[in-house]
């Protein structure tokens, strides 16, 4: 996997798709997001202008998280509470970062903001959402 060497992008390839075009979608524009945030903080891009990509991403993510909660419910899926809750984490320890690093943007924050959120992010799609459409493919 190409992963989370934090110093490069995450590079998409097929082991991302779940199957479900508009999640995989999203997904997509979600990683595409991810990389254009490393490469403007590597080019130690205008705080500003780095700020609205965060803000970008967290709108995405919350937005995402109600598409496939809602996806879950339609198929009532029977791990949904616990696959929320990796969601509802995931936003909250972005958003920690995210204000964390905006107060203080510092190497430090920077590294553990983009850190959590690579990380979260591609182990969630590749584990969690991988899991949630193999069981709800199981039964339906
Ligand atoms: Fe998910």
């Amino acid at each position: 996997m190409t992963v989370s060497t934090p110093d490069s992008d995450i590079l998409w390839t097929d082991d991302f798709l779940i199957g479900i075009d508009e999640l995989d979608f999203e997904h997509r524009q979600l990683l595409e997001d991810v990389n254009k945030l490393h490469q403007d903080l590597l080019a130690h891009a205008d705080l500003e202008r780095v700020k609205t990509i965060l803000g970008r991403i967290h709108a995405r993510l919350q937005a995402h998280f109600a598409l496939e909660e809602n996806f879950m419910l339609d198929k009532l899926y029977a791990d949904y509470a616990t696959h929320k809750d990796e969601h509802d984490q995931l936003l909250n320890e972005y958003t920690q970062r995210m204000v964390n690093y905006e107060k203080d943007p510092t190497l430090d924050n920077r590294k553990s903001m983009e850190l959590t959120l690579r990380t979260w992010l591609v182990e969630h799609i590749l584990s969690n959402d991988k899991k949630m459409i193999q069981m709800i493919k199981a039964v339906s």
